[in-house]
C-alpha cells in the first residue's frame, strides 16, 4: 500500500528544492485521477462555492460542504496530502470554535491538515489548532474570503507598503508554526523575496514561479471554468468543449433514434 505524503514531506520538498505540486479538486472521480498521476496534495479548496455550487464567491461556503467534498477526495486518494479548506466564518469567531469545527474537519472528512486564510489575525487559533495537533497550512496575499474588504478579487501587494505587510504576516505565520503558506494573486518579486526568506514552504497560485510550489483550480487546469479567466491561469485542457461536443452528439442520435441501437439493449 502507498503511504500518504505528510507534512514533513513538504518540508523535505523544500530543503530538497523539489517543487511541490498541488491541486484544488473537490470530488472523487477527478481526484481519484489526481491521486493516482501522483500529485503530492489536493487541497479541498473553498472555490468549490464557484466551481461546485455557483456562487460568485465563496462566502456561501459552509462546513458541512467543505467536509462532505473533502471526504470524498480523502476517500478517492491514497497517496496525496489532503488538506481540507475552513470556509468563511467556521474561524475566527471564537478559539473554542474554530478548534471544534477544525476538529470535526479533520476526524469527519479524514484529511491530514487545514487551510484557513489571514494573517496576524490568526495567530492564537493557529496556535491552540497546533497545539491540539492540527497542521495548519496559512494564505495570505488575495484572501477570497476578504473580497468585501478588497473591492474584489484584486492583486494584492503592489504598493510598498502593501508588500512590507505581506512578508511581515509570513514571517508571522511561519512563526506561530503553519507548515506551509498559500500565497495569492501577488507581484512574482515579492513572491521570490517571501519564498527566499522562511524555511517553510510556500504554495503560489498567481505569486510567480519562485514558489516551493504551485497550486492551481483543477476547472481551471482542465478548461472548464466558464467565468473570466485570471492572468495566472493556465488551460492544459478544453473540457468544455469536449462534454458541449458529446452532449450534442447523444442529443443528435436520440433524435435521430441512431442511439440506442441493439448493442445497448436487453434481450
Ligand atoms: O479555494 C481554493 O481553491 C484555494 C486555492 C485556490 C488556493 O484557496
Amino acid at each position: 500500500m502507498t503511504e500518504r505524503l505528510s507534512i514533513k514531506d513538504f518540508q523535505k520538498m523544500k530543503e530538497n528544492g523539489e517543487k511541490i505540486t498541488m491541486i484544488s479538486s473537490y470530488t472523487y472521480p477527478v481526484s481519484k485521477i489526481i491521486d493516482k498521476v501522483g500529485i503530492d496534495s489536493i487541497l479541498v479548496g473553498d472555490s468549490l462555492g464557484m466551481t461546485i455550487y455557483g456562487y460568485d464567491n465563496t462566502l456561501n461556503v459552509n462546513l458541512e460542504d467543505s467536509i462532505r467534498h473533502t471526504a470524498a477526495v480523502v476517500r478517492s486518494s491514497n497517496r496525496a496530502l489532503i488538506i481540507g479548506d475552513m470556509p468563511f466564518l467556521s474561524y475566527g469567531v471564537s478559539i473554542e470554535q474554530t478548534i471544534s469545527n477544525a476538529g470535526r474537519m479533520i476526524k469527519d472528512s479524514g484529511c491530514q491538515a487545514i487551510k484557513l486564510e489571514g494573517g496576524r489575525e490568526r495567530g492564537e487559533e493557529i496556535h491552540a489548532l497546533m497545539e491540539i495537533g492540527i497542521p495548519v497550512m496559512g494564505h495570505i496575499g488575495l484572501t477570497p474570503t476578504y473580497i468585501n474588504r478588497f473591492g474584489g478579487f484584486k492583486v494584492q501587494g503592489k504598493t510598498q507598503e502593501q508588500a512590507m505587510r505581506i512578508i511581515e504576516e509570513a514571517k508571522f505565520l511561519e512563526a506561530v508554526g503553519v507548515f506551509a503558506i498559500v500565497l495569492e494573486s501577488i507581484p512574482w518579486e515579492l513572491g521570490k523575496k517571501i519564498t527566499e526568506g522562511l524555511s517553510i514552504p510556500t504554495i503560489g497560485i498567481g505569486a510567480g514561479e519562485y514558489c516551493d510550489g504551485q497550486v492551481l483550480v483543477i476547472d481551471d487546469i482542465l478548461g472548464l471554468t466558464q467565468i473570466s479567466k485570471p492572468k495566472f491561469v493556465k488551460n492544459y485542457a478544453n473540457i468544455q468543449k469536449e462534454i458541449e461536443e458529446a452532449v450534442k452528439l447523444y442529443k443528435k442520435e436520440v433524435k435521430t433514434g441512431k442511439f440506442p441501437d441493439e448493442t445497448h439493449r436487453y434481450d
